[in-house]
């Protein structure tokens, strides 16, 4: 996530306005905190094409108005699929669950050692492989089959974010293990990291402590309804990825 990108929008939407003569269909991502330009970039999408598949959140309530999420990254995501369900365009909302490629976050620590430290190392979740979410994608853009829907995606299996660890110690034949901070140790670390945006510490323990006090995650299997192929598993994800973790 992006501290400044709430300024950034407008820089999409020059060059993306002249893409757009050719388009048929659009894959929006909006990885911002808040949807105030959203409005004008649907505008400008709704112009030129028919359809566009939105990267959404998991983080997103059916039932619950944009502004009732408890949180800015719910809130965001759920104003900018209203504005695309009110923009007469055809539209497909896809709701990912956590993205594996977040432990990328961990590289450093696993490059320098056995230990990967963190609050909230019990918090079970289903993590999604990039490759899923893309395959996805691109049946949503090419077949008229997905529109109207918002789908859940997530991956095959619930982890925590130790066992998470020690899935990358398998595949790179370390004794990885979790250690646990208290969430101020965290905060202070996340913090102290230049390439962690200040402005996403909190929103991501507060999503952390939500997602350790709720039911345990449940899987969907939408992506091999949609795909015909099973979601990844994480052990396959850091297999594709563990050059990055060497
Ligand atoms: N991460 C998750 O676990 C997760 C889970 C569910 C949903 N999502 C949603 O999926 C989306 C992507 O998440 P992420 O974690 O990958 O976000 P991210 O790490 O912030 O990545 C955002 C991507 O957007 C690009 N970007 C940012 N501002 C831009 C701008 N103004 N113009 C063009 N490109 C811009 C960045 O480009 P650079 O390469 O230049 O940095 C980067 O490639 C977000 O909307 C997020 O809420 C994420």
């Amino acid at each position: 996530m992006r501290e400044s990108a709430a300024s950034r929008p407008f820089i999409i939407l020059t060059p993306g306005a002249a893409a757009l003569q050719e388009a048929e269909a659009v894959f929006l991502m909006w990885p911002f905190h808040s949807a105030d330009p959203a409005a004008g970039v649907v505008e400008t999408i709704r112009r030129h094409a028919h359809r566009v598949v939105l990267l959404s959140s998991g983080a997103v309530r059916d039932g619950l108005a944009p502004e009732q999420h408890p949180h800015l990254v719910g809130q965001s995501h759920a104003w900018v699929e209203q504005l695309i369900k009110q923009s007469g365009l055809a539209w497909t909302h896809l709701r990912p669950s956590t993205f594996a490629a977040n432990t990328l976050w961990w590289a450093d620590q696993i490059r320098a050692g056995d230990v990967v430290q963190g609050a909230y190392g019990a918090v079970p979740m289903t993590l999604l492989h990039e490759a899923d979410i893309a395959a996805v994608a691109v049946s949503a853009l090419t077949e008229q089959d997905h529109d109207g829907a918002a789908y859940d995606l997530t991956g095959p299996e619930v982890i925590t974010q130790a066992e998470q660890v020690r899935t990358i110690g398998e595949v790179l034949g370390r004794p990885l293990r979790w250690q646990e901070l208290p969430r101020e140790a965290a905060r202070q670390r996340l913090s102290a990291d230049d390439s962690f945006p200040d402005s996403f510490v909190d929103p991501l323990l507060d999503g952390y402590a939500d997602m350790l006090a709720a039911p345990r995650p449940t899987t969907t299997s939408t992506v091999e309804a949609i795909t015909g192929t099973p979601a990844r598993t994480y052990h396959a994800w850091v297999s594709d990825h563990a050059a990055e973790f060497r």
